[in-house]
């Protein structure tokens, strides 16, 4: 398991928005949804497209890829509709209490 990593403050991503970090040279998105956070792999499962670019539906907690449509799940990281049918990873976050989010990165994909 990996260690967790400082990627940024709670206020660098507001309610509703989506960021790119890179942790160890892997791309994160990391998104907001009503104050809950999730941090997946941010390149998509079916080609190189950056999900932290994608439309956030934040009712059904999922976020579509800007290239070809695909919606994953941010809880599981389950794609949704194709053309993707691989998962992407679900990283481990939380937040300090002085408003850090931190990252720990997943060895592999969590969704079946
Ligand atoms: S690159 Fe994401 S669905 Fe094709």
């Amino acid at each position: 398991m990996s260690d967790w990593v400082a990627v940024a403050r709670t206020s660098d991503i507001p309610p509703g928005c989506a960021a790119r970090v890179e942790i160890d040279e892997t791309p994160v998105a990391i998104f907001n949804v009503g104050g809950t956070f999730y941090a997946l792999d941010d390149t998509c499962s079916h080609a190189q497209a950056s999900l932290s670019d994608g439309d956030l539906d934040l009712d059904r907690c999922v976020i579509e890829c800007p290239l070809h449509g695909s919606s994953f799940d941010l809880r599981s990281g389950d794609p949704l509709s194709l053309p993707a049918v691989e998962p992407v990873r679900v990283h481990r976050i939380e937040t300090t209490d002085d408003g850090v989010l931190r990252v720990a990165l997943a060895d592999e994909v969590t969704a079946q």
